[in-house]
């Protein structure tokens, strides 16, 4: 019986147009395939068109005899310029054959190693201008590529110089050719009604069109009055004879098909090896095991000399990368062919003749069936030693398939390795943005978008400076140079021993900790420098200590540090760190109980192991525990005294490293936009979800992504608050200053403050600095030595006695003490100094891209503690969840995706069982997961069974959702709601706790564990642990489990199949 192929539900007129995002269509497909699966169907403005995603359903198109190419849409619009060229050529146009036959062998292998010379000459031009430019640039790796590729396929078929590498804009050609394809892809989805009316568009579409023209007749012309005695492709076309017909091509289709086809080759070729290159580069650099073992690769084959042919050949390493990169992003994503006969496809479509596809390699290549549950991660190592050939056929198709494949498959591939390797052997590359991760962009091609990178010449000398744990929190938009930060001078003429401060952080503790230690470096005789992890990979300081802060992230390392991570486990050799004096404190958090500091622990064995000196022992400080802050305190206090005995320097006290200078007085009132940044989302929706009897609020919000921003359900949304305002009020009020007040910062030791520039007080306060963290105990001895009151200093030493109880538990801040303490003479450069920069806030995405890819929603839990009396008059309040508690619709946040742990998204196959388990707004990702499963259903798919194990107070107070959304998916039978209300167990089966629920509900969960569930716990380090030991209670019920055995099955199932997130 033959499977009607799904549609979604179509406009008048327009079909399903609307459904495709303009800027992004890909992203468009993909949300489709997700939700519709291997197949389904769109009407483009009255055309029906079969998408196919799965691998099984290309294979099948891939038949020459029953399906053919055809010229879709898009590609309709850029015959306007190619005409009948060989890219955009009808299967039955005369000039196709004629075309194909003569450029084929200029194409050929033989020929490609003819370019050699033309190609290395464009590569080292980008070489040469990566290491000029040092490595304070930075790179746009898409712009450059494009100017490498442009330049090279000019040079090599046309011996054409268009030398982009010597302006800094692209060349007129590449930006007319990237607005024209992208305004054909608009085209071909534009009704002609609307096309009409859009005179300006179509002016500027022509424009561009004929520059491209212009300048490709012009290239034409020259070489007919210069011509040279070269077999490149323009002689090959200008002169050349089909070898079946003795035809050349005629004046007219001369012409038509040299500017025509001069620019389809250009943009099939160019556009998208450079697209290759961009994504391979990303793609090394988010998995620096693959950077570090294609380095070794590159370094063993060349011994250090220029990059030859036959180096290429040995290089199988190099070759699975660019495999891998393609698969996962195949620059030209979608191929269209039409049937030529009906036929039942699969067994179970039925295909009328004339019907015309869309294949989707993108999904194809990400298909699990094929590629494994791993399919979406980059692996090189799956197309090494035979894996690839032994891939079923048609698997990966990047390059076509058949008849039509692409000619330029054997020139792209010998420049991409080229270029490749030219920079893997010359350059240690990091991300400008650690945190970024892929968006894209798409004209006919795929490019990464905001992909912005810096290089470093391998053998040049040490070079660090400060860049931020986080893009939000970079001191510039991307894109422009970076400026290096100041760095900590010797202030008495006698030099001053160096030291290197690095961290690796991601939400901006381990930063402000090192921060923190750059800074007092000067106050204790050291000249310091500070900088990423990352930014250190394969160097050695040996001319002054080196002291590393860094965390851990699911036991791996913060995106700043993984590559130097990487390269001291695998890369560094045994005696690597001979003469390095080093110490390490690790920022951790006890929740993670197997991982827990595993990276800084295993970076100061390393250092040790492989010949390093270590001045004391790792510090640790545990982030869920109660002195987190004084245990960095005391272990920076132990590190001073060790080493400036080490390296007889002298302490002296405080030292006022940072001035502020008041530059003007009561003008500015508007608050300083504080980033011109592009990652700007819009609030769209914010409102309270608890009734007005619960004692906490919960909200939830709704944002407006910036543009080209995708999301998966599970990931979260990064957002950079600012301090609520009337804690920002207190703050300039105690200073005696008025909001609208200038001043100019400016810091002989490194710092994350706005330097050198007029800031007012408002702004300055509001954004840079967190006013509301605990004293800590260093604070607390700094505060005492700035006051002669007797009585204040016996009360300060009181709260160090206490620590725990009297300033951290109730977070008492230095604000709250000086408030408290009018005798305590801080000024405002002290103040500043003692307080951690603005930190980053992570949330759990509440939303399924498939309800909306531009929107994003949060489940917001509003923090607010009690006044202190003695302390604080006022409530606490929590920085990010009030901030965002008081956003209004219309209101633009800085904020950012980030990915969650690859564990935490739902199962590829929708039939998995999946069983939730969680508390008040750790709801917030369930609600992604069970949206992402309704709206599966909801177009006609087979989903398993969601179980939610939800706990909170009562149905009269924070049963979140239950009555809009989570009712109707209950209703649709998408998922299975089991409650557990603390404060009203009688309406929850008795069952007080989400533990107690689950062990009311065993025979289900058991079922469905059975079936091969996916668990996911999400809410309070609490709720894990008792979630945790329900699971294994149960598993010593069901089956006859001792303690020790069901703790170790648990603990292996955890691994496999579970994924919990703990909102610290
Ligand atoms: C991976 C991840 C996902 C997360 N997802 C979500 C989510 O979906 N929804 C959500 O609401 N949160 C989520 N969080 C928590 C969120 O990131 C913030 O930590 C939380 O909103 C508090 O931030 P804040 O800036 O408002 O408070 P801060 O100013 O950072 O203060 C928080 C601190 O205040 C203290 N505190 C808490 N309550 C009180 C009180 N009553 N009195 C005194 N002190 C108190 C705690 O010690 C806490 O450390 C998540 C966290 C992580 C790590
Ligand atoms: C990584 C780089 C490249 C990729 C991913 C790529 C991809 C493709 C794909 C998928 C097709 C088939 C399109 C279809 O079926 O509609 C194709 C065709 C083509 N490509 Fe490429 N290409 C690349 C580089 C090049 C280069 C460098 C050139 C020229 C120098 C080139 C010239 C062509 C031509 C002429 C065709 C049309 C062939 C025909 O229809 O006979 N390509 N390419
Ligand atoms: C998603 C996530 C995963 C974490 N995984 C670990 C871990 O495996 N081991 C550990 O010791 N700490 C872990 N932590 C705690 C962090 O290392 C800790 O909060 C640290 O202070 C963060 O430092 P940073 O702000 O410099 O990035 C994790 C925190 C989060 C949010």
């Amino acid at each position: 019986m033959s499977v009607p192929i799904p549609q979604p539900p179509t406009i008048p007129f327009l079909g399903n147009v609307l459904a495709i995002d303009k800027e992004l269509p890909l992203g468009s497909f993909g949300l489709l395939a997700k939700q519709y699966g291997e197949i389904y169907q769109l009407n483009l403005l009255g055309r029906i068109v079969y998408f196919v995603n799965s691998a099984e359903l290309v294979r099948e198109l891939s038949d020459d005899k029953k399906f053919q190419k055809i010229v879709p849409g898009s590609l309709n619009e850029v015959r306007s310029l190619a005409g009948d060229g060989l890219f955009t050529a009808h299967a039955d146009e005369p000039n196709w054959a004629i075309a194909h036959r003569l450029l084929m062998p200029a194409f050929g292998t033989a020929n490609i190693r003819n370019m050699w010379d033309d190609m290395k000459d464009i590569c080292s031009q980008l070489i040469l201008k990566w290491s000029r430019f040092g490595p304070d640039y930075v790179i746009s790796p898409t712009d450059d590529f494009t100017r490498l590729t442009l330049d090279t396929i000019a040079l090599c078929s046309m011996n054409y110089r268009f030398n982009s590498f010597y302006s800094e804009t692209l060349p007129p050609f590449c930006e007319a050719m990237t607005d024209f394809l992208k305004e054909c892809n608009a085209r071909a989805n534009r009704p002609s009604i609307v096309q009409a009316l859009m005179t300006s568009t179509t002016a500027k579409w022509e424009a561009d069109r004929k520059l491209m023209i212009d300048v490709s007749s012009e290239i034409v012309k020259h070489r007919r009055h210069h011509p040279i005695e070269k077999k490149d492709l323009l002689n090959t076309m200008l002169y050349g004879r089909d070898p079946k017909t003795g035809q050349g091509l005629d004046d007219d289709a001369i012409t038509k098909n040299v500017s025509g086809d001069s620019s389809s080759h250009v943009l099939s070729g160019h556009e998208t090896t450079s697209g290759l290159l961009s994504f391979a580069t990303y793609h090394l650099l988010k998995n620096p095991e693959c950077l570090i073992r294609l380095r070794k690769e590159v370094d063993d084959v060349t011994q250090g000399n220029p990059i030859t042919l036959e180096h290429l050949a040995k290089m199988p390493y190099l070759n699975a990368v660019l495999r891998e990169a393609i698969r996962l992003n195949p620059t030209a994503a979608v191929r269209a062919v039409v049937a030529l006969e009906d036929c039942v496809l699969a067994g179970r479509y039925s295909v009328k003749k004339g019907q015309g596809f869309a294949i989707n390699n993108h999904e194809a290549h990400h298909d699990h069936k094929v590629w494994g549950e791993d399919a979406d991660e980059f692996k090189p190592e799956r197309m090494l030693d035979g894996k690839f050939e032994a891939m079923p056929p048609e698997s990966w198709q990047p390059f076509g398939f058949g008849m039509r494949a692409c000619i330029g498959r054997p020139f792209a591939w010998q420049e991409a390795q080229l270029v490749l390797a030219s920079i893997i052997q010359t350059f240690d590359l990091c991300f400008n943005n650690p945190g970024y991760t892929l968006e894209i962009k798409q004209a006919l091609t795929l490019k990464p978008k905001d992909f912005y990178i810096r290089a470093t010449l391998r053998s040049d000398a040490a070079h660090l400076l400060s860049t931020p744990s986080s893009s939000l929190l970079a001191p510039k938009a991307a894109g422009q140079p970076a400026k290096a930060q100041v760095e900590a001078e010797a202030d008495d003429g006698t030099p001053k021993p160096k030291m290197y401060v690095l961290y690796g952080s991601n939400t901006g503790t381990s930063e402000s900790f090192a921060q923190r230690i750059a800074s007092d470096a000067s106050s204790h005789g050291f000249k310091a420098t500070i900088g990423t992890m990352d930014q250190s990979t394969g160097r050695v300081f040996t001319d002054g200590p080196v002291v590393i802060i860094t965390a851990s992230f699911e036991g791996d390392p913060a995106d700043n540090a993984a590559q130097a991570v990487q390269w001291l486990e695998q890369g560094a050799s045994d005696a690597e760190f001979n003469g390095l004096k080093y110490a390490v404190f690790g920022c951790g958090n006890r929740d993670w109980v197997r991982t827990y500091q595993r990276i800084p622990t295993l970076v100061d064995e390393v250092l040790e192991k492989k010949g390093g000196t270590r001045l004391l022992p790792r510090g640790e400080g545990d982030a869920a525990g109660s002195s987190f802050f004084e245990d960095f305190d005391a272990w920076e206090a132990e590190m001073w005294s060790v080493l400036t005995k080490e390296y007889n320097t002298v302490s002296k006290k405080v030292e006022e490293t940072l001035t502020v200078e008041t530059t003007k007085s009561g003008t500015t009132r508007a608050s300083e936009l504080r980033q011109p940044d592009t990652r700007l989302g819009t609030v769209t929706q914010n409102r309270v979800l608890t009734k007005p009897s619960a004692s906490g609020i919960k909200r939830h919000l709704e944002f407006a992504l910036p543009e080209g921003v995708s999301f998966r359900a599970g990931d979260y949304l990064a957002i950079l608050p600012v301090n609520p305002p009337e804690l920002v009020k207190r703050a300039i009020a105690h200073f005696g200053l008025s909001p609208e007040e200038e001043v100019t910062l400016s810091s002989s030791s490194p710092s994350t403050l706005p330097l050198n520039r007029p800031i007012n007080i408002q702004s300055l306060m509001s954004g840079y600095v967190e006013l509301s963290q605990p004293a800590s105990t260093k604070d607390l001895q700094v505060l005492s030595t700035l006051t002669d009151d007797a009585a204040t200093k016996s009360t300060l030493e009181g709260l160090l006695g206490d620590y725990k109880a009297s300033v951290l538990t109730k977070r008492i801040s230095v604000l709250d003490i000086l408030e408290a303490h009018k005798d305590i003479k801080v000024s405002l450069s002290t103040f500043l100094r003692l307080l951690p920069p603005m930190r980053i806030r992570q949330y759990s995405i509440s939303s399924s891209p498939l309800a909306d890819p531009q929107h994003a929603t949060l489940t917001v839990s509003i923090v607010e503690g009690a006044p202190v009396p003695g302390h604080r008059d006022v409530p606490f309040l929590g920085v990010a969840s009030n901030y965002l508690a008081r956003l209004q619709p219309g209101e633009r946040v800085q904020l950012m995706v980030k990915p969650s742990g690859t564990q935490f998204h739902p199962p590829s196959d929708l039939s998995t069982p999946i069983l939730m388990f969680c508390a008040g707004s750790g709801l917030a990702p369930m609600r992604g997961f069970i949206q992402e499963r309704a709206k599966q259903k909801e177009s006609g798919r087979e989903v398993g069974p969601m179980y939610l194990f939800f706990g909170c107070r009562s149905p009269e107070e924070d049963y979140l959702y239950s009555e809009d959304d989570l009712a109707e998916w209950v209703k649709n039978g998408v998922v299975d709601v089991r409650p557990a209300f603390s404060r009203a167990s009688e309406k929850s089966e008795g069952c007080k706790y989400v533990q107690d629920r689950i062990w009311h509900d065993r025979e289900d969960v058991m079922k469905a564990y059975n079936e091969g569930a996916r668990f996911y716990v999400c809410g309070s380090r609490k709720v894990a642990t008792g979630v945790q030991k329900v699971c294994i209670d149960m598993l010593k019920e069901a089956e006859k489990l001792d303690d020790e055995e069901a703790h170790r099955i648990w603990e292996k199932v955890e691994q496999e199949r579970g994924a919990s997130d703990i909102f610290e």
